[in-house]
């Protein structure tokens, strides 16, 4: 089994979104993120394919081409979407690799989902594939498919790119399916990790539930006399977004202005602070919410002359974990408002919904602060969307040490949001800080950010997985 493309991606989704019309004619949309932005232009020069779900339960859809690329989509069962999607993948491995902020679950009917819809994305995989082609696989949902793609084409060189935190072994070691996602992942040529520490965490845990050996970052597999050893590099890749098209679009006029109108819509507050989230548990919201809170209580920040903007978009409905959070948020953002509000003025205006780039992008002009006080996240590129809409050099940024980001963004005013006096001290120490260190901050923040973008992390995780020597098929 072979396809005829050099290239291709594998991803739980796909990179647009798919409408059906009224008339039964089915329209699609590219999704916004910087993976396929990032993608996009490597996929169009080397005739790429991508492979992954629409999103939708129980509808099969044939493979078409979209925006330059041949997309292939994985059809999912309501049941599937129940069992590997909100199951698996995001209340065992999601909770497991994240801290365990929230406890995660074991189930063995998950487990057997996960396998079964992995070996569904490595067949699609292997179907589209040319020989020799290059096939990178992406994130924790389908890290048992370069193991299984290899079973099926020795031929290709495959990366494996992990966009959330690798856990220490400590808390791996409660998986009961460790070893199966640590040989699943060995599956790959590469795989990449987010932060040194991510790929350390990774390797130690190959050392633990394997007998392979591991010299730096390079673990050999297979060192018997009848088969031959295969290396497999584990490195560090950290994510970015595609910094100067966000940089372009927030110097524009129609942005300036709108960030303007935001700021003078909310009364025109001395201290704007922003969150922009998924409404996720990892993200920290609660407790930014509380040392907010307790500000304002202390009298330290007062309503109006300071607001908070949180946009916290939607997520993962389904999952009970989700849903408690949700319930949470909003109590507390209603006790707050209900306590320090007025008429026509909140102390905190919370958003449950997206908004377009533009928005985004205003926001990001308009606001004072922008707390991302995340209790564990793999990058964070809020932070780095953030330092991008800010060539004016003003605004300041409050990012969590658990964040990935933090590892390159040290001009940053590091947080750890379990420490609620200390974050405190660290919003009013952003909320009056100097312009001019503020500047400098900045202007050392975008420099990095403008410098590593989306498209040098792709070329960089490519050209070393395309360094791996060519294999025959017969290997
Ligand atoms: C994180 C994960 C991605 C995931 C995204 C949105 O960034 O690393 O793999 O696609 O969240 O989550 P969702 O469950 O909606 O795909």
């Amino acid at each position: 089994m072979s396809g005829t493309h050099d290239f291709v991606v594998v991803a739980n989704r796909l990179p647009v979104d798919i409408q059906n019309d009224v008339d039964g004619e089915r329209t699609w949309t590219r999704s916004p993120g910087g993976l396929v932005t990032a993608l996009a232009p490597i996929m169009r020069a080397k005739g790429g394919a991508w492979v992954g779900w629409s999103g939708a339960a129980d509808t099969t859809i044939e493979p078409f081409e979209a925006d330059d690329m041949w997309l292939a989509p994985v059809p999912l069962s309501a049941k599937e979407i129940a069992t590997y999607y909100e199951g698996f993948s995001n209340a065992t491995l999601w909770p497991l690799y994240h801290d365990v902020i929230a406890d995660p679950e074991y189930h063995r009917v998950w487990w057997n989902a996960y396998l079964e819809v992995n070996r569904r994305f490595a067949e699609a995989a292997a179907v589209n594939a040319a020989e020799h082609a290059t096939v990178w696989v992406h994130d924790y949902q389908l890290q048992l498919v370069p193991q299984m793609l290899r079973r099926l084409r020795p031929d290709v060189r495959i990366g494996f790119f992990n966009h959330i935190p690798f856990p220490p072994v400590e808390l791996f070691g409660q998986l009961p399916w460790r070893r199966q996602v640590i040989e699943g992942l060995l599956g790959a040529d590469l795989v990449g990790f987010q932060r040194t520490g991510d790929a350390a965490n990774f390797l130690r845990a190959v050392r633990r539930f394997t007998s392979y050996g591991t010299r730096g970052q390079v673990i050999t597999i297979g060192k018997h006399w009848t088969r031959p050893e295969r290396h497999v590099r584990a490195a560090t890749f950290p994510i970015s977004i595609d910094s100067a098209q966000l940089d372009e679009l927030a110097r524009t006029e129609a942005v300036e202005k709108r960030a303007a109108e935001i700021r003078s819509e909310l009364g025109d507050p001395d201290v704007l602070l922003l969150g922009v989230d998924r409404l996720d548990y990892t993200k920290g919201i609660r407790h930014r919410i509380k040392a907010f809170g307790e500000l304002v209580a202390e009298k330290k920040l007062t309503v109006p002359a300071a607001a908070l903007v949180q946009v916290a978009s939607p997520s993962r409905e389904q999952v009970d974990e989700y849903k408690t959070l949700r319930h949470e948020v909003e109590v507390m953002v209603g006790n707050l408002n209900g306590e320090h509000g007025s008429l026509g003025r909140a102390a905190i205006y919370y958003m449950h919904h997206s908004y377009p780039q533009e928005e985004m992008a205003a926001l990001y002009r308009a606001a004072d602060v922008m707390l991302v006080t995340a209790l564990r996240d793999g990058m964070n590129l809020v932070a780095k969307e953030y330092v991008a809409a800010r060539s004016d050099l003003g605004g300041v940024l409050v990012l969590s040490e658990f964040a990935g980001a933090a590892d390159e963004m040290s001009q940053a005013l590091l947080v750890n949001p379990h420490d609620i006096e200390g974050m405190k001290s660290v919003i009013m120490r952003a909320a009056t800080m100097d312009p001019r260190e503020g500047r400098r901050r900045m202007r050392a923040l975008r420099k990095r950010v403008l410098e590593h973008d989306v498209a040098h992390w792709a070329n960089s995780f490519l050209s070393v997985l395309e360094a791996v020597p060519q294999r025959t098929s017969h290997v």
